[in-house]
């Protein structure tokens, strides 16, 4: 068993660090980590990437922090065939307990390093390791139904285990970009409210955006751009949220006469809300020119509530470089401050292609 790592040889310690970059930005990987400072140490699972970072704070304040769909630095990694050995299980559930009991961890979490293949061996490996590791922190550690119920501030443990063996990192779940270990909360696009792939987009912002802060009340009005076909309304209805959609195409069938729903069909750019009307809550989701859906989200943040939640799909696929999908980035982010809007976060969600969710608030 080998523990991860500082490096003796560099001047300065390097850290080891796991971070998860979707097949959607594979092609940005080099410039990804050389934007981190990082060298790359292997490939592990589907998406995963163990990396030396000299500065491993550029995981969450640089250009290819947006990309990093997860990450954890390292504190205990041990390269093996966890199905090769018998003994696998309780030897990994003794070493976390030694290593990590006492450590004051609000939960323990464990995933796998390759989620998207159905029949995984080491789903179940994931899950007994986990149960067994909780027996061994009996009273160590809250315990909680969901694993949204961590506190998003405080410390847990989060490993990952695959063909190439477990590691593991002591990260808060907003240090990591995730509740899940590995990021990905499973949504199921086959409930019987689904509409569009969309639907699971926003469903997964709304799981993510509770990191940062707490998701709009019940009840509370969202003005939504770019509606049709309507995976997204049809979520936001879900949740008991009241929805004003508009978009030039129309709505699915299946959301006529649906209660909470108001829907235009217009192109936004004509469309004036009623005076005096106050959202609490804009969502975008319009295809097209980035900047000319922002000035349209600007113009209509007047009608929402001081302080108001905006989720903006920032979409990529014309910026073929590295440097342009940045340069889209900043761009847009000059305008939405310049309009009175101020980012809460940018990340790219499992369920995104290519593309970003932006999440930002009206400053007034
Ligand atoms: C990616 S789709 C939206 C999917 C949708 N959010 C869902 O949940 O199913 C983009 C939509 O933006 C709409 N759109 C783009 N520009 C628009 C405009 N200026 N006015 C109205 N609708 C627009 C398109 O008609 C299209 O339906």
């Amino acid at each position: 068993m080998t523990e991860s790592s500082t490096s003796a040889s560099a001047s300065t310690p390097a850290t080891a660090c796991l971070i998860r970059i979707s097949k959607n930005f594979e092609h940005f990987a080099d410039n990804i980590i050389f934007d981190l400072g990082a060298t790359l140490t292997k490939r592990l699972g589907q998406e995963y990437f163990l990396l030396k970072c000299q500065n491993p704070q550029k995981m969450a304040d640089s250009d290819a922090a947006r990309y990093i769909r997860w990450n954890l630095e390292m504190n205990h990694a041990w390269p093996c065939r966890p199905k090769k050995m018998e003994d696998f299980l309780e030897k990994a559930a003794q070493a976390l307990f030694q290593k990590f009991g006492g450590r004051n961890l609000q939960g323990v979490f464990i995933g796998i390093l390759d989620p998207s293949s159905t029949h995984n061996p080491y789903k179940s490996l994931a899950s007994n390791l986990r149960g067994r590791t909780l027996q061994l922190f009996t009273n160590e550690l809250a315990t909680f139904k969901d694993v949204e119920e961590q506190e998003p501030s405080a410390l847990s443990l989060f490993c990952l285990v695959g063909k190439e063996g477990l590691y593991c990192g002591v990260r808060s779940p907003l240090q990591a970009n995730g509740f899940y270990p590995g990021g990905t909360k499973f949504i199921s696009q086959k409930a019987s409210h689904t509409i569009s792939r969309a639907g699971a987009k926003i469903a997964e912002a709304l799981h993510y955006l509770k990191l940062h802060q707490p998701l709009p009340a019940k009840g509370s009005h969202w003005l939504e751009l770019g509606a049709s076909p309507g995976g997204m309304t049809s979520e936001l209805l879900e949740r008991g949220y009241q929805v004003t959609a508009i978009d030039r195409a129309p709505l699915d069938e299946r959301l006529k006469g649906r209660k909470g729903l108001s829907f235009k069909k217009a192109d936004v750019a004509s469309y004036n809300p009623v005076p005096k009307t106050q959202f609490d809550s804009l969502l975008c989701d319009m295809n097209g020119d980035v900047q000319v859906s922002l000035k349209e989200v600007v113009r209509l943040s007047e009608s929402l509530i001081p302080g108001g939640l905006i989720l903006f799909t920032l979409k990529t696929p014309g910026a073929t470089s590295f440097k342009e999908c940045n340069s889209l980035y900043h761009e847009a982010m000059k305008s939405a401050n310049a309009g009175g809007l101020e980012q809460i976060a940018c990340t790219h969600l499992t369920y995104n292609r290519h593309e970003f969710t932006l999440f930002l608030k009206k400053t007034k």
